[in-house]
């Protein structure tokens, strides 16, 4: 039996399977495997391989003394794969296709007591629940010193999909992809090293599908609900009148949430990971992760969960109107920590909200509970204060530095006489 995942992906590709071929997939995989190194002779292991676009380019590479194995789990997509392996048998007598779900890996036979030169994944790791964990499991196919890649989206990459899946997550449906953790390349490093791989790169690949960057209205919201709930619902999520009511309403808030004066970007690229199993085939731990955890802390209901390296600095009380609106109060206290002092150890229910074009937002779709400010080309993260664990804290916190956008001050509170700085607005805060 495959996972729960695994079923809703084959719903999704086998319709699928015959036309794949024909989109930008096939350039994509070109441009993966261009940052691999693959040598003659190696055993490569593809996963969720599809109609093999990746797999062949690795056979190539492999040439006749390797070999590629190719896994995946929608029956349709194995059968173009093995239609294209039976025009050239000779050439590609060192490729073997396999079905199974790639999330329980050990269950495939002809895996059993394998390990593999290099490992990839490609367009595939935003479809997995659990990122880590799905990598912690394939590393355990990998060579010590093997070579595992993998890409994940650009926050913004099909931006009506990403709408969709934070509608689904409202309304405690599952749709087959999980995007909201991939928000830069380092969210896709940080993956990759917490399930013991040592990163030795990790790029944004542009224009993956050709177009670049593109804008829509916000009044738009209405031709993707069409098509993303309505026409492209193969797994039939919202067939339920009551549901699809509800996803309508949800669909336009959230995606009046991504516009920025009026429009929202759609940015056509990816983060590419290219990462190593130490050679003495030991877990890596990165050299934040092995520095000293100073205080951690989370949301309420603990579907958000952070560590940081680094004392709180800066505290700072921000009176603007989106703090107050978001924490339903007067202001929100922030601390600031480095960004490479921050993991982000729990994600599941984290969502990001841009309201301003200074910073991105971090929330918990569980409780609701604001959690943290990434502010844009700095890197700096504003913490929210309440929601640091003190009984791990260790240190003194500092005293209040600031307060700031008192320009948008509710007129019913009253800015604490507590010496720190008062500012009117952004323009006169430096982060620091
Ligand atoms: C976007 S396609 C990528 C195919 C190929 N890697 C490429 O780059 O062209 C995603 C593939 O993941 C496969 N897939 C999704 N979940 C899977 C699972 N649990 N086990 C195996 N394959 C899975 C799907 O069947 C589909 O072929």
């Amino acid at each position: 039996m495959g996972s729960e995942q695994a079923d809703r992906a084959v719903l999704f590709y086998e319709s699928r399977s015959f036309n794949y071929d024909d989109s930008w997939h096939d350039d994509f995989t070109k441009r993966f495997a261009a940052e691999i190194n693959i040598q003659p002779g190696q055993h490569v292991l593809d996963l969720a391989c599809g109609t093999g676009l990746l797999t062949f380019l690795e056979a190539d590479a492999v040439g006749p003394s390797g070999h590629v194995t190719g896994v995946d789990v929608t029956p349709g997509m194995l059968r173009v794969a093995e239609f294209k392996k039976r025009k050239e048998p000779e050439k590609y007598a060192n490729v073997d296709f396999y079905q199974g779900d790639i999330l329980k890996l050990q269950e495939i036979e002809a895996l059993k007591g394998k390990q593999f030169d290099i490992i990839t994944a490609s367009s595939a790791l935003v479809l997995f629940p659990d990122p880590k964990a799905a990598i912690e499991l394939w590393a355990e196919f990998l060579k010590p010193g093997g070579t595992f890649a993998v890409d994940s989206t650009h926050p913004r990459n099909l931006v009506p999909g990403m709408v969709l899946e934070r509608v689904a997550r409202r309304l405690d449906l599952s749709v087959p992809y999980n995007r909201e953790w991939s928000q830069n390349e380092s969210s896709l490093k940080g993956v990759l090293e917490s399930a013991g791989l040592k990163v030795d790169k990790v790029i944004t690949v542009e224009n993956q599908s050709g177009y670049g960057k593109r804008q829509y209205e916000v009044g738009q919201w209405d031709d993707f609900f069409v098509e993303n709930v309505i026409v492209k619902d193969v797994a039939r999520t919202f067939a339920n009148n009551d549901i699809r009511r509800k996803a309508q309403g949800l669909y336009k808030e959230e995606w009046e949430r991504l516009a920025v004066n009026g429009q929202v970007e759609e940015v056509d690229s990816v983060f590419l990971g290219v990462a190593r199993k130490p050679a003495d085939g030991s877990r890596y731990v990165p050299s934040s992760s092995s520095k000293e955890t100073v205080f951690e802390g989370g949301c309420r209901c603990g579907g958000v969960r952070y560590t940081s390296t680094q004392q709180p600095s800066q505290v700072t009380f921000c009176y603007c109107r989106a703090c107050s609106r978001v924490s339903g109060s007067g202001y929100l206290p922030f601390c600031h920590v480095d960004d490479d002092a921050l993991t982000f150890t729990h994600t599941s229910t984290m969502k990001t909200l841009v309201l301003s074009k200074a910073a991105e937002r971090f929330f918990c779709t569980g409780c609701g509970a604001p959690i943290a400010m990434k502010y844009f080309d700095q890197e700096v993260t504003g913490l929210v204060l309440g929601s640091l664990d003190l009984d791990t804290f260790k240190g003194a916190m500092p005293n209040v530095e600031q307060h700031i956008f008192l320009r948008e001050k509710a007129p019913w509170v009253t800015v604490p006489d507590d010496g720190a700085k008062r500012m009117e607005a952004f323009e006169e805060m430096e982060i620091k």
